[in-house]
């Protein structure tokens, strides 16, 4: 499948890995880029550059093809050493960033004179538009069904895609809710150039994460995420489990007052004791609605291709077979 994402990023398929917190290391990137799509290693996760240059000559050694690194600039007291991380991508000869969070304009002309495609990931379609106006390449449009950060103003992908469409210029994927190739088609009908996948990528062989969090999002349905930190603005959609029970009991009680301090035993430093150590009511942890989709765990590999084998078989047979009536 020929789209502007796979000739804009040199990839095979239409499908990117987003950035994911303590499951985007080496293993995860390659395993999608040498499968065809476009593997991204968590910059932030490495917990600081030098971390990360070592861990993108990793990926190389596991993958001659294509691969990008995602930075998440988030509000903090004491900010990540970006402009380390910066010079890591720089020299460890990156040719794509996913950024996400905050406007990533101040990087752009680093990242830029180095030869690196930048696609920014956006929950609305005015953050869309800006990116493309400060420069960005491409962006990910990541709809209210996204695990993760799904913003604030809880447009689905069923209407934020093709309103995307409707105002952007530079080529966009679909984002939260992709599984299969379903999703794909009907990303791509709605006017994106391929789609983005974080949880489905969770639940693959090779993803680095402990067996438990697999086996908990084969087992979890489309009811079985919360939205969890809206009172502080800064709303994340996670697998329910007994720490967002006490979240949301603090939320409901703590009301408008509620600030970070009060939930930091649920969100704080919580990823490696759930991703790494399996111990799955250590915190909240980021998944989409998309669990509900995810039946097995596959290859990565095995993944790509069922999804690529079932968007060309809808397109091909179900698609024109209408046409044809
Ligand atoms: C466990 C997990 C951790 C994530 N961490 C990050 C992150 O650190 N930075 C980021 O930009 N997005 C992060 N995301 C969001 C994904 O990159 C992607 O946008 C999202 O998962 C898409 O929605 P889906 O899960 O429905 O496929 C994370 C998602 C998950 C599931």
């Amino acid at each position: 499948m020929k789209t502007k994402i796979t000739e804009l990023f040199g990839i095979e398929h239409p499908i990117i890995q987003g950035g994911m917190h303590f499951v985007g290391f080496a293993e995860m990137a390659a395993a999608v880029s040498e499968a065809g799509g476009l593997g991204i290693i968590t910059g932030l996760t490495q917990g600081n550059p030098e971390n990360l240059a070592k861990e993108i000559k990793r990926c190389r050694e596991m993958t001659k093809k294509p691969f990008g690194v995602n930075l998440t600039f988030l509000p903090s007291v004491t900010p990540p050493d970006y402009p380390g991380y910066i010079r890591a991508i720089v020299e460890g000869g990156i040719k794509v960033v996913e950024t996400a969070g905050n406007n990533p304009q101040k990087w752009l002309p680093t990242l830029k004179d180095a030869g690196i495609k930048v696609i920014h990931k956006c929950t609305s379609v005015r953050h869309s538009l800006k990116a493309e106006q400060i420069g960005c390449d491409a962006v990910s449009v990541d709809g209210f069904e996204c695990g993760g950060h799904p913003g604030e103003d809880d447009v689905p992908n069923f209407i934020l895609l093709p309103r995307a469409a409707e105002e952007l210029k530079i080529p966009f994927v679909a984002s939260g809710g992709m599984a299969d190739g379903r999703s794909l088609v009907a990303a791509l009908s709605l006017g994106a150039d391929g789609m983005n996948m974080g949880t489905r990528f969770m639940a693959t062989k090779e993803a680095p994460i402990h067996e438990r969090v697999k086996q908990a999002l084969v087992a979890a349905t489309e009811l079985d995420t919360r939205l969890v930190m809206r009172p502080l603005r800064n709303t994340e959609r996670v697998l329910k489990n007994a720490a967002v029970d006490r979240l949301l009991e603090k939320e409901k009680a703590l009301g408008a007052a509620i600030k970070f301090e009060d939930i930091l035993p649920e969100v704080a430093g919580v990823y490696p004791k759930i991703m790494r150590d399996g111990d799955m009511d250590a915190g909240a942890w980021s998944g989409g609605m998309v669990a509900g989709l995810i039946n097995d765990v596959p290859t990565v590999k095995e993944l790509i291709d069922r999804i690529m084998a079932e968007a060309d078989s809808i397109i091909a047979s179900r698609l024109t077979g209408f046409m044809k009536a």
